[in-house]
Protein backbone atom coordinates (compact mmCIF):
# COMPACT_ATOMS: atom_id res chain seq x y z
CA UNK A 1 0.00 0.00 0.00
CA UNK A 2 1.42 3.93 -0.57
CA UNK A 3 0.58 6.05 1.92
CA UNK A 4 2.04 9.61 1.90
CA UNK A 5 0.70 11.60 5.41
CA UNK A 6 1.13 14.97 5.89
CA UNK A 7 2.85 15.36 9.44
CA UNK A 8 3.76 18.61 9.59
CA UNK A 9 3.11 20.84 12.72
CA UNK A 10 1.91 24.01 13.52
CA UNK A 11 4.43 26.05 15.00
CA UNK A 12 2.58 27.48 18.30
CA UNK A 13 3.81 30.18 20.92
CA UNK A 14 5.42 28.67 24.07
CA UNK A 15 3.00 26.93 26.87
CA UNK A 16 2.19 28.96 30.05
CA UNK A 17 5.27 27.87 32.26
CA UNK A 18 2.92 26.65 35.30
CA UNK A 19 1.14 24.16 32.77
CA UNK A 20 2.81 20.41 33.23
CA UNK A 21 3.16 19.63 29.80
CA UNK A 22 1.37 16.49 28.64
CA UNK A 23 3.01 13.24 28.40
CA UNK A 24 1.51 12.35 25.18
CA UNK A 25 0.59 14.20 21.95
CA UNK A 26 -1.70 17.71 22.48
CA UNK A 27 -3.33 20.27 20.58
CA UNK A 28 -2.81 23.58 21.99
CA UNK A 29 -5.73 26.05 21.05
CA UNK A 30 -5.82 30.16 21.76
CA UNK A 31 -8.11 32.41 22.34
CA UNK A 32 -8.64 33.19 18.36
CA UNK A 33 -9.54 36.28 16.21
CA UNK A 34 -12.95 35.65 14.20
CA UNK A 35 -12.08 33.61 11.78
CA UNK A 36 -12.58 34.38 8.26
CA UNK A 37 -12.67 32.49 4.91
CA UNK A 38 -13.38 29.96 2.14
CA UNK A 39 -12.65 26.70 2.83
CA UNK A 40 -13.39 23.00 1.12
CA UNK A 41 -14.95 19.97 2.54
CA UNK A 42 -13.22 16.92 2.52
CA UNK A 43 -15.27 13.48 2.18
CA UNK A 44 -17.58 12.02 4.32
CA UNK A 45 -15.70 9.90 6.95
CA UNK A 46 -19.21 8.24 8.11
CA UNK A 47 -19.32 7.20 4.59
CA UNK A 48 -16.50 6.02 3.27
CA UNK A 49 -15.89 3.43 6.03
CA UNK A 50 -19.08 2.02 5.21
CA UNK A 51 -18.58 2.18 1.65
CA UNK A 52 -14.96 0.81 1.67
CA UNK A 53 -16.40 -2.53 3.46
CA UNK A 54 -19.28 -2.67 0.82
CA UNK A 55 -16.25 -3.40 -2.05
CA UNK A 56 -15.71 -7.08 -0.46
CA UNK A 57 -19.61 -7.48 -2.12
CA UNK A 58 -17.82 -6.97 -5.17
CA UNK A 59 -15.06 -9.21 -7.31
CA UNK A 60 -12.18 -6.72 -9.22
CA UNK A 61 -10.73 -3.12 -8.69
CA UNK A 62 -12.80 -0.61 -7.48
CA UNK A 63 -12.24 3.36 -7.24
CA UNK A 64 -13.18 5.82 -4.66
CA UNK A 65 -12.61 9.18 -5.07
CA UNK A 66 -12.96 12.89 -2.28
CA UNK A 67 -11.71 9.69 0.15
CA UNK A 68 -10.25 11.92 3.66
CA UNK A 69 -7.02 10.76 4.85
CA UNK A 70 -8.38 10.51 8.85
CA UNK A 71 -7.03 7.75 10.88
CA UNK A 72 -10.22 5.79 10.55
CA UNK A 73 -9.92 5.72 7.21
CA UNK A 74 -6.55 3.92 7.65
CA UNK A 75 -7.55 1.45 9.81
CA UNK A 76 -10.27 0.37 7.58
CA UNK A 77 -8.04 0.49 4.82
CA UNK A 78 -5.85 -2.13 7.35
CA UNK A 79 -8.71 -4.54 7.97
CA UNK A 80 -9.49 -5.19 3.97
CA UNK A 81 -5.78 -5.79 3.63
CA UNK A 82 -5.94 -8.11 6.59
CA UNK A 83 -8.24 -10.04 4.46
CA UNK A 84 -6.13 -10.26 1.42
CA UNK A 85 -7.36 -6.87 -0.03
CA UNK A 86 -5.00 -4.75 -2.10
CA UNK A 87 -5.25 -1.11 -1.23
CA UNK A 88 -3.38 1.72 -2.86
CA UNK A 89 -4.20 5.61 -1.52
CA UNK A 90 -3.25 8.33 -2.97
CA UNK A 91 -3.63 11.43 -0.01
CA UNK A 92 -3.02 13.96 -2.18
CA UNK A 93 -5.67 12.88 -4.70
CA UNK A 94 -8.17 12.02 -2.04
CA UNK A 95 -8.07 8.48 -4.10
CA UNK A 96 -8.04 5.01 -2.99
CA UNK A 97 -8.02 1.90 -5.27
CA UNK A 98 -8.78 -1.64 -3.91
CA UNK A 99 -9.11 -4.71 -5.24
CA UNK A 100 -11.04 -7.13 -4.14
CA UNK A 101 -10.58 -10.33 -5.70
CA UNK A 102 -7.32 -11.36 -3.82
CA UNK A 103 -9.49 -11.57 -0.09
CA UNK A 104 -8.91 -14.78 1.21
CA UNK A 105 -9.92 -14.41 4.75
CA UNK A 106 -13.19 -14.19 6.07
CA UNK A 107 -11.88 -13.85 9.94
CA UNK A 108 -11.02 -10.24 11.14
CA UNK A 109 -8.33 -10.06 13.56
CA UNK A 110 -9.35 -8.83 16.62
CA UNK A 111 -6.58 -6.42 17.29
CA UNK A 112 -8.23 -4.48 13.99
CA UNK A 113 -11.51 -4.96 14.71
CA UNK A 114 -11.48 -3.71 18.03
CA UNK A 115 -9.92 -0.08 16.89
CA UNK A 116 -12.85 0.95 15.30
CA UNK A 117 -17.08 0.27 15.59
CA UNK A 118 -17.54 0.81 11.68
CA UNK A 119 -15.75 -2.38 11.33
CA UNK A 120 -18.49 -4.32 12.19
CA UNK A 121 -19.77 -3.17 9.20
CA UNK A 122 -17.94 -6.06 7.31
CA UNK A 123 -20.12 -8.61 9.15
CA UNK A 124 -22.71 -8.54 6.21
CA UNK A 125 -20.48 -8.29 3.11
CA UNK A 126 -18.32 -11.30 4.33
CA UNK A 127 -21.52 -13.27 4.99
CA UNK A 128 -22.74 -12.58 1.78
CA UNK A 129 -19.39 -13.57 0.08
CA UNK A 130 -18.06 -16.10 1.69
CA UNK A 131 -21.09 -17.41 4.03
CA UNK A 132 -18.94 -17.13 6.99
CA UNK A 133 -17.90 -14.12 9.20
CA UNK A 134 -16.03 -13.80 12.12
CA UNK A 135 -15.26 -10.81 14.15
CA UNK A 136 -14.62 -9.15 17.50
CA UNK A 137 -17.02 -6.89 19.20
CA UNK A 138 -15.91 -3.53 17.31
CA UNK A 139 -14.28 -0.70 19.32
CA UNK A 140 -14.59 3.39 18.78
CA UNK A 141 -15.91 5.71 20.67
CA UNK A 142 -16.46 5.32 24.89
CA UNK A 143 -20.18 6.95 24.15
CA UNK A 144 -22.68 4.32 25.65
CA UNK A 145 -22.78 0.52 25.26
CA UNK A 146 -23.10 0.27 21.71
CA UNK A 147 -24.33 -3.08 21.24
CA UNK A 148 -24.80 -4.58 17.33
CA UNK A 149 -27.76 -6.52 18.31
CA UNK A 150 -30.37 -5.23 15.96
CA UNK A 151 -27.68 -6.31 13.38
CA UNK A 152 -27.43 -9.36 14.68
CA UNK A 153 -30.69 -10.67 15.08
CA UNK A 154 -31.92 -9.61 11.31
CA UNK A 155 -28.81 -11.55 10.54
CA UNK A 156 -30.55 -14.23 11.87
CA UNK A 157 -33.72 -13.91 10.47
CA UNK A 158 -32.15 -13.92 7.28
CA UNK A 159 -30.93 -17.60 8.03
CA UNK A 160 -27.33 -16.81 9.49
CA UNK A 161 -26.50 -18.55 12.46
CA UNK A 162 -25.06 -16.54 15.16
CA UNK A 163 -22.62 -17.24 18.04
CA UNK A 164 -21.51 -14.50 20.36
CA UNK A 165 -19.06 -15.72 22.91
CA UNK A 166 -16.74 -13.72 25.05
CA UNK A 167 -16.61 -10.24 22.47
CA UNK A 168 -16.03 -12.75 19.50
CA UNK A 169 -18.75 -13.08 17.11
CA UNK A 170 -18.77 -15.90 14.55
CA UNK A 171 -22.02 -15.55 12.21
CA UNK A 172 -22.87 -18.67 9.27
CA UNK A 173 -24.84 -18.76 6.52
CA UNK A 174 -24.49 -21.40 3.81
CA UNK A 175 -27.60 -19.87 1.69
CA UNK A 176 -28.88 -16.15 2.91
CA UNK A 177 -32.42 -15.53 2.33
CA UNK A 178 -34.52 -12.10 1.38
CA UNK A 179 -36.57 -11.56 3.90
CA UNK A 180 -38.57 -8.42 5.22
CA UNK A 181 -37.18 -7.17 8.27
CA UNK A 182 -37.95 -4.36 10.80
CA UNK A 183 -35.49 -2.94 13.23
CA UNK A 184 -36.21 -1.71 16.95
CA UNK A 185 -33.99 1.37 16.14
CA UNK A 186 -33.26 3.09 12.69
CA UNK A 187 -29.77 2.16 13.39
CA UNK A 188 -27.07 3.61 10.46
CA UNK A 189 -25.17 0.92 11.21
CA UNK A 190 -27.48 -1.98 11.50
CA UNK A 191 -29.43 -0.37 7.87
CA UNK A 192 -26.01 -0.63 6.27
CA UNK A 193 -24.55 -3.99 7.52
CA UNK A 194 -28.46 -5.55 6.40
CA UNK A 195 -28.40 -3.78 3.12
CA UNK A 196 -25.33 -4.84 1.66
CA UNK A 197 -26.54 -8.40 2.27
CA UNK A 198 -29.14 -8.30 1.13
CA UNK A 199 -28.25 -6.57 -2.03
CA UNK A 200 -26.17 -9.65 -2.79
CA UNK A 201 -28.98 -12.06 -2.04
CA UNK A 202 -31.23 -12.63 -4.96
CA UNK A 203 -35.03 -11.53 -4.16
CA UNK A 204 -36.33 -9.02 -2.12
CA UNK A 205 -35.54 -7.66 0.79
CA UNK A 206 -37.47 -5.24 3.03
CA UNK A 207 -36.22 -3.03 6.19
CA UNK A 208 -38.74 -1.23 7.80
CA UNK A 209 -37.64 1.97 10.34
CA UNK A 210 -34.53 2.01 8.51
CA UNK A 211 -32.15 5.09 8.76
CA UNK A 212 -31.79 7.38 5.82
CA UNK A 213 -28.84 9.55 7.12
CA UNK A 214 -27.40 11.05 3.55
CA UNK A 215 -24.89 8.66 4.60
CA UNK A 216 -26.78 5.74 3.81
CA UNK A 217 -27.85 7.16 0.80
CA UNK A 218 -24.60 7.36 -0.96
CA UNK A 219 -24.17 3.93 0.10
CA UNK A 220 -27.10 3.26 -1.52
CA UNK A 221 -25.99 5.13 -4.68
CA UNK A 222 -22.80 2.83 -4.76
CA UNK A 223 -25.02 -0.75 -4.15
CA UNK A 224 -27.10 0.75 -6.93
CA UNK A 225 -23.85 0.85 -9.53
CA UNK A 226 -23.27 -2.39 -8.35
CA UNK A 227 -26.04 -4.09 -9.38
CA UNK A 228 -28.57 -4.29 -6.64
CA UNK A 229 -31.99 -2.66 -7.34
CA UNK A 230 -33.05 -0.35 -3.99
CA UNK A 231 -35.81 1.66 -3.78
CA UNK A 232 -37.37 4.02 -0.75
CA UNK A 233 -40.64 3.91 0.41
CA UNK A 234 -41.83 6.37 2.75
CA UNK A 235 -41.47 6.61 5.88
CA UNK A 236 -38.69 4.88 6.38
CA UNK A 237 -38.64 1.34 4.54
CA UNK A 238 -36.02 -0.47 2.21
CA UNK A 239 -36.91 -2.34 -0.54
CA UNK A 240 -33.80 -4.16 -2.03
CA UNK A 241 -33.54 -6.51 -4.83
CA UNK A 242 -30.46 -8.24 -5.00
CA UNK A 243 -28.21 -10.01 -7.52
CA UNK A 244 -25.48 -12.51 -7.03
CA UNK A 245 -22.75 -10.53 -9.64
CA UNK A 246 -22.77 -7.17 -7.62
CA UNK A 247 -19.55 -5.32 -10.12
CA UNK A 248 -16.69 -3.56 -9.03
CA UNK A 249 -17.57 0.72 -8.58
CA UNK A 250 -15.91 3.90 -9.32
CA UNK A 251 -17.53 6.45 -6.62
CA UNK A 252 -17.00 10.13 -5.46
CA UNK A 253 -17.70 9.94 -1.56
CA UNK A 254 -20.49 12.68 -0.61
CA UNK A 255 -18.74 15.48 1.56
CA UNK A 256 -18.67 15.65 5.19
CA UNK A 257 -21.56 17.16 6.49
CA UNK A 258 -20.11 17.27 10.30
CA UNK A 259 -17.03 18.65 9.06
CA UNK A 260 -18.91 21.42 7.80
CA UNK A 261 -21.74 21.84 10.77
CA UNK A 262 -17.94 22.34 13.03
CA UNK A 263 -16.76 24.69 10.35
CA UNK A 264 -19.99 26.48 10.89
CA UNK A 265 -19.81 26.80 14.50
CA UNK A 266 -16.20 27.69 14.58
CA UNK A 267 -16.73 30.64 12.73
CA UNK A 268 -20.06 31.28 14.87
CA UNK A 269 -18.23 31.25 18.25
CA UNK A 270 -15.29 33.22 17.58
CA UNK A 271 -17.80 35.92 16.19
CA UNK A 272 -16.61 35.99 12.20
CA UNK A 273 -17.38 34.73 8.52
CA UNK A 274 -17.00 31.78 6.80
CA UNK A 275 -17.68 30.47 3.40
CA UNK A 276 -18.53 26.44 2.50
CA UNK A 277 -18.83 26.52 -1.50
CA UNK A 278 -19.80 22.69 -1.77
CA UNK A 279 -21.23 22.18 1.42
CA UNK A 280 -24.85 20.61 0.66
CA UNK A 281 -27.05 22.63 2.95
CA UNK A 282 -30.16 19.82 2.39
CA UNK A 283 -28.33 17.42 4.72
CA UNK A 284 -28.05 19.92 7.76
CA UNK A 285 -31.61 21.57 7.78
CA UNK A 286 -32.34 21.44 11.29
CA UNK A 287 -28.59 22.41 12.35
CA UNK A 288 -28.84 25.41 9.96
CA UNK A 289 -32.47 26.06 11.26
CA UNK A 290 -30.96 26.22 15.01
CA UNK A 291 -27.85 28.92 14.05
CA UNK A 292 -30.59 31.60 12.38
CA UNK A 293 -32.12 31.00 15.77
CA UNK A 294 -29.30 31.79 17.48
CA UNK A 295 -29.04 34.86 15.40
CA UNK A 296 -26.11 33.90 12.97
CA UNK A 297 -26.94 34.77 9.53
CA UNK A 298 -26.86 31.54 7.09
CA UNK A 299 -26.64 31.85 3.59
CA UNK A 300 -27.44 28.89 1.59
CA UNK A 301 -27.32 27.56 -2.27
CA UNK A 302 -25.28 30.37 -3.08
CA UNK A 303 -23.72 27.69 -6.07
CA UNK A 304 -26.75 25.75 -8.29
CA UNK A 305 -28.00 24.39 -4.78
CA UNK A 306 -24.89 23.86 -3.10
CA UNK A 307 -22.75 26.56 -0.64
CA UNK A 308 -23.45 27.46 2.75
CA UNK A 309 -22.17 30.54 4.38
CA UNK A 310 -22.63 32.32 8.06
CA UNK A 311 -21.81 35.59 9.20
CA UNK A 312 -21.78 35.25 13.20
CA UNK A 313 -24.35 37.57 15.24
CA UNK A 314 -21.78 39.55 17.68
CA UNK A 315 -24.80 38.11 20.62
CA UNK A 316 -25.71 34.68 20.01
CA UNK A 317 -28.88 33.66 21.53
CA UNK A 318 -30.05 30.08 23.26
CA UNK A 319 -31.46 27.42 21.37
CA UNK A 320 -33.18 24.15 22.28
CA UNK A 321 -32.85 20.77 20.30
CA UNK A 322 -33.87 17.19 20.50
CA UNK A 323 -31.22 15.02 18.81
CA UNK A 324 -32.51 12.24 16.90
CA UNK A 325 -32.34 9.70 13.49
CA UNK A 326 -31.94 12.28 10.34
CA UNK A 327 -33.44 14.38 9.50
CA UNK A 328 -33.23 15.18 13.16
CA UNK A 329 -30.20 17.29 14.69
CA UNK A 330 -27.83 15.26 14.55
CA UNK A 331 -26.28 13.72 17.42
CA UNK A 332 -22.58 14.27 15.96
CA UNK A 333 -22.88 17.81 16.30
CA UNK A 334 -24.47 18.01 19.36
CA UNK A 335 -21.24 18.42 21.33
CA UNK A 336 -20.03 20.92 18.97
CA UNK A 337 -23.39 23.02 19.45
CA UNK A 338 -23.13 23.01 23.51
CA UNK A 339 -19.59 24.61 22.65
CA UNK A 340 -21.37 27.25 21.03
CA UNK A 341 -24.34 27.61 23.56
CA UNK A 342 -22.08 27.96 26.60
CA UNK A 343 -21.82 31.74 25.28
CA UNK A 344 -24.79 32.04 24.19
CA UNK A 345 -27.11 34.01 26.15
CA UNK A 346 -30.00 32.68 28.03
CA UNK A 347 -30.90 28.78 28.62
CA UNK A 348 -30.77 26.26 26.32
CA UNK A 349 -31.91 22.42 26.94
CA UNK A 350 -30.48 19.50 24.50
CA UNK A 351 -31.80 16.24 24.81
CA UNK A 352 -29.42 13.82 23.73
CA UNK A 353 -31.81 10.82 22.47
CA UNK A 354 -29.20 8.49 20.55
CA UNK A 355 -26.63 7.60 22.97
CA UNK A 356 -27.33 7.26 26.92
CA UNK A 357 -23.57 8.66 27.53
CA UNK A 358 -22.83 11.24 25.39
CA UNK A 359 -21.98 14.29 27.63
CA UNK A 360 -18.39 13.42 28.15
CA UNK A 361 -17.28 16.74 27.25
CA UNK A 362 -19.68 18.56 29.66
CA UNK A 363 -17.30 17.88 32.10
CA UNK A 364 -14.29 19.43 30.52
CA UNK A 365 -16.18 22.57 28.96
CA UNK A 366 -16.78 22.97 32.81
CA UNK A 367 -13.44 23.21 33.78
CA UNK A 368 -13.05 26.14 31.83
CA UNK A 369 -16.09 27.55 33.24
CA UNK A 370 -19.35 26.67 31.00
CA UNK A 371 -22.47 26.28 33.12
CA UNK A 372 -24.20 23.00 32.81
CA UNK A 373 -25.99 20.87 34.58
CA UNK A 374 -26.94 17.76 33.39
CA UNK A 375 -30.22 15.84 34.20
CA UNK A 376 -30.23 11.98 33.02
CA UNK A 377 -30.42 12.72 29.06
CA UNK A 378 -30.68 16.91 28.90
CA UNK A 379 -28.14 19.08 29.61
CA UNK A 380 -28.89 22.82 30.68
CA UNK A 381 -26.73 25.59 29.25
CA UNK A 382 -26.73 28.60 31.00
CA UNK A 383 -24.78 30.92 28.70
CA UNK A 384 -21.55 32.89 30.38
CA UNK A 385 -19.67 36.29 29.76
CA UNK A 386 -16.56 33.99 29.13
CA UNK A 387 -14.97 30.89 29.08
CA UNK A 388 -11.22 30.60 30.21
CA UNK A 389 -8.82 28.45 28.77
CA UNK A 390 -8.08 25.05 30.72
CA UNK A 391 -6.46 21.54 30.57
CA UNK A 392 -8.98 19.11 29.18
CA UNK A 393 -9.07 15.80 27.98
CA UNK A 394 -11.15 14.61 24.73
CA UNK A 395 -13.08 11.08 25.32
CA UNK A 396 -14.26 10.66 22.01
CA UNK A 397 -14.40 12.19 18.63
CA UNK A 398 -17.17 15.26 18.59
CA UNK A 399 -16.15 15.91 21.84
CA UNK A 400 -12.90 16.42 20.98
CA UNK A 401 -14.16 19.01 18.26
CA UNK A 402 -16.42 20.68 21.04
CA UNK A 403 -13.21 21.32 23.08
CA UNK A 404 -11.30 22.61 20.22
CA UNK A 405 -14.39 24.94 19.45
CA UNK A 406 -14.38 26.14 22.83
CA UNK A 407 -10.85 26.76 23.08
CA UNK A 408 -10.66 29.05 20.27
CA UNK A 409 -13.46 31.65 22.32
CA UNK A 410 -12.03 31.01 25.70
CA UNK A 411 -9.77 33.12 27.42
CA UNK A 412 -5.95 31.90 27.47
CA UNK A 413 -4.60 28.68 26.54
CA UNK A 414 -6.44 25.43 26.61
CA UNK A 415 -4.81 22.40 26.41
CA UNK A 416 -6.50 19.32 24.51
CA UNK A 417 -5.02 15.59 25.24
CA UNK A 418 -6.76 12.58 23.60
CA UNK A 419 -5.77 14.02 20.40
CA UNK A 420 -6.60 10.39 18.71
CA UNK A 421 -10.37 11.09 18.76
CA UNK A 422 -9.73 14.08 16.86
CA UNK A 423 -7.23 12.95 14.52
CA UNK A 424 -9.35 10.05 14.07
CA UNK A 425 -12.76 11.85 12.78
CA UNK A 426 -11.08 14.69 11.20
CA UNK A 427 -8.63 15.21 8.17
CA UNK A 428 -6.17 18.42 9.43
CA UNK A 429 -9.26 20.35 10.81
CA UNK A 430 -6.85 21.78 12.75
CA UNK A 431 -5.21 22.90 9.84
CA UNK A 432 -8.25 23.92 8.28
CA UNK A 433 -8.90 26.01 11.54
CA UNK A 434 -5.62 27.89 11.24
CA UNK A 435 -5.85 28.85 7.76
CA UNK A 436 -9.17 30.40 8.87
CA UNK A 437 -6.86 32.36 11.22
CA UNK A 438 -7.18 30.35 14.38
CA UNK A 439 -4.59 30.05 16.97
CA UNK A 440 -3.99 26.14 17.04
CA UNK A 441 -1.20 24.28 17.10
CA UNK A 442 -0.25 21.01 17.48
CA UNK A 443 1.99 19.33 19.27
CA UNK A 444 4.21 15.89 19.62
CA UNK A 445 4.87 14.55 22.86
C1 LIG B 1 -23.24 5.95 12.96
C2 LIG B 1 -22.13 6.95 12.80
C3 LIG B 1 -22.00 7.79 14.05
C4 LIG B 1 -23.34 8.43 14.43
C5 LIG B 1 -24.44 7.38 14.47
C6 LIG B 1 -25.82 7.99 14.69
C7 LIG B 1 -20.62 5.76 11.35
C8 LIG B 1 -19.28 5.15 11.16
N1 LIG B 1 -20.89 6.25 12.57
O1 LIG B 1 -22.85 5.10 14.04
O2 LIG B 1 -21.02 8.82 13.81
O3 LIG B 1 -23.23 9.03 15.71
O4 LIG B 1 -24.48 6.62 13.25
O5 LIG B 1 -26.10 8.92 13.69
O6 LIG B 1 -21.38 5.87 10.42
N2 LIG B 1 -27.85 0.55 18.73
C9 LIG B 1 -28.32 -0.56 19.38
N3 LIG B 1 -28.21 -1.78 18.78
C10 LIG B 1 -27.66 -1.94 17.55
C11 LIG B 1 -27.20 -0.79 16.87
C12 LIG B 1 -27.30 0.44 17.49
O7 LIG B 1 -28.81 -0.46 20.51
O8 LIG B 1 -27.59 -3.07 17.04
C13 LIG B 1 -27.92 1.87 19.39
C14 LIG B 1 -26.53 2.44 19.66
O9 LIG B 1 -26.01 1.93 20.87
C15 LIG B 1 -26.79 3.92 19.70
C16 LIG B 1 -27.93 4.09 18.68
O10 LIG B 1 -28.51 2.80 18.51
O11 LIG B 1 -27.22 4.31 20.97
C17 LIG B 1 -27.50 4.63 17.34
O12 LIG B 1 -26.55 3.75 16.79
P1 LIG B 1 -26.34 3.60 15.21
O13 LIG B 1 -27.35 4.40 14.48
O14 LIG B 1 -26.21 2.16 14.91
O15 LIG B 1 -24.93 4.30 15.03
P2 LIG B 1 -23.64 3.74 14.30
O16 LIG B 1 -24.01 3.11 13.00
O17 LIG B 1 -22.81 2.98 15.23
Amino acid sequence: MTIIRDEAIIPSQQLLPEQPLPAESYLVVEQSPPLAGEVELVGAKNAVLVIIASLILTDGTSILNNVPDSDDVHQMMALLMDLGAQVQFYPEKQQLIVNTSTINRYSVRAEIMRKIRASALVLGPLLARFTRAEIAMPGGDQIGARPIDIHLKNFVRMGATVHVEGDMVTAHAPSLAPRTLVLDYPSVGATENLMMAAAAIPGTTRIIHAALEPEVLDLITVLRQMGAQITIEPPMTLVIQGTTSLQPIEHTIMNDRLEAGSLLLAAAITGGQIDLPNADPSVLDVFLLKLEEMGHHVRMGMNQGKGISLVATPHPRAVSFITSPYPGFPTDLQAPMMAALCLAEGQSVIHETVYENRMLHVRELQKMGANIKVEGDKARILGVEALYGAQVIAGDIRGSCSLVLAGLAAHGKTIMTGVHHFKRGYQALDKKLAYLGAKIALKAA
